[in-house]
């Protein structure tokens, strides 16, 4: 395990606690990028879509975790169901993509396995000896959800979903986040090319908002004594006050946040996955940060607007997020390029503002030392 101490070593728990960052080789590291695949994505709750596309028995959708194919979707029974997307005979993915099946047949071959994984018909099996489709059946992949969101784990050792979001959803259900007044209404997903930790940490942070993103920083109060930042074992979160400006001094805003939710609210889940509430009418967004490779990561979004929301206003507050997204792209992009000069090994957090950071960069010391 040579490789594991020379990593330890490079993250230095004691120098991590007064402040100073993961070292940059872990953003770009091919070694670590494939411990990270296997001790974290691989051990955690990953985000796999939402409840909405999973209502009929056969509804389906495919996604990685780490690096394993899995399928989830929903069964005769009416449950929720997942698999490893690799087929028994030679390895290919069963199903690809996402829709409707009321069986899953197999691209390569035509193996065909039905909606509980147990193989149901294999071409030319009738001509070998001892074949029994009975003794193939695709493994099971543990699924559960959080309000209309659908995780999967592929490790049948990770404690349950709610032991990871511990008391995420009772602060969240406090603030007025309510999924059930909300309804899916936009999907993106864009390629970002930064390491995985680089998009989480500037979601964990806002030093930068006053800097670089002048929109935020109209709408919502972004001053350290305002910005309250909060942890538990595997989340993280911000909620910040809507901006209140002097009588006649208020400059135009990206949307008018006037509404039912009266702050913002910027929740993260270990170890990829954020749902954001912007003030303004009922409104709740996931954000998803896929690994892609050491140096690559595509951000999938889901934007949920409640009733309450003109179509107007709907498309000003999702312009408002892409465009603060696009902010954020070129910010980590930069990071990312600094990273692989490799001239500043470590960085220096400062505490007061950036503790979210350190938090995250302790649990990812801590899944792959273990
Ligand atoms: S690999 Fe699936 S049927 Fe051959
Ligand atoms: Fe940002």
């Amino acid at each position: 395990m040579a490789l594991d101490e020379q990593t330890l070593d490079g993250a230095d728990g004691r120098a991590m606690a007064q402040g100073w960052t993961l070292p940059a080789d872990w953003y770009v590291d091919e070694g670590i990028y494939r411990l990270e695949q296997e001790r974290i994505f691989e051990r955690s709750w990953q985000y796999v879509g939402q409840v909405s596309s999973l209502k009929e028995p056969g509804d389906y959708v495919t996604t990685e975790i780490g690096r394993v194919p899995i399928v989830v979707l929903r069964n005769n029974e009416g449950s929720l169901a997942g698999f490893v997307n690799v087929c028994l005979h030679r390895c290919a993915e069963v199903v690809q993509g996402s829709g409707h099946r009321n069986v899953l047949q197999c691209h390569y071959h035509a193996w065909a396995y039905d909606l509980d994984g147990k193989l149901i018909s294999a071409p030319r099996s009738d001509r070998e000896e001892g074949f029994e489709l009975g003794d193939f059946c695709m493994e099971r992949v543990r699924v559960e959800t959080f309000g209309p969101f659908v995780f999967a784990n592929v490790s049948s050792e990770a404690p349950p979903l709610a032991e990871q979001l511990g008391e995420l959803p009772a602060l969240l259900a406090a603030d007025d986040m309510d999924f059930s007044a909300v309804r899916s209404l936009e999907h993106t997903e864009w390629e970002v090319n930064a390491n995985w930790k680089i998009v989480v940490e500037n979601f964990d942070e806002c030093y930068h908002c006053p800097v670089a993103h002048p929109s935020f920083s109209r709408v919502m109060e972004v001053s350290p004594d305002a910005y309250v930042l909060e942890s538990g074992r595997y989340w993280s979160r911000a909620t910040t006050p809507l901006r209140v400006w002097p009588e006649g001094r208020q400059p135009s805003l990206p949307y008018d946040p006037a509404g039912v939710i009266d702050k913002g609210n910027f929740a993260f889940l270990w170890p990829n996955w954020t749902v954001v509430q912007n003030p303004g009418p009922r409104n709740v967004m996931a954000f998803y940060f896929v690994p892609k490779g050491p140096e690559k990561t595509v951000v999938v979004s889901d934007y949920m607007f409640g009733d309450d929301a003109s179509p107007e206003l709907i498309r000003q507050i999702v312009d408002f997020n892409v465009a603060v997204g696009a902010e954020d792209q070129r910010l980590v992009e930069s990071v990312q390029r600094g990273m692989r000069s490799g001239r500043v090994p470590r960085g220096r957090l400062l505490l007061d503002s950036e503790r979210l950071i350190q938090h995250f960069q302790s649990l990812v010391r801590e899944a792959v030392a273990t």
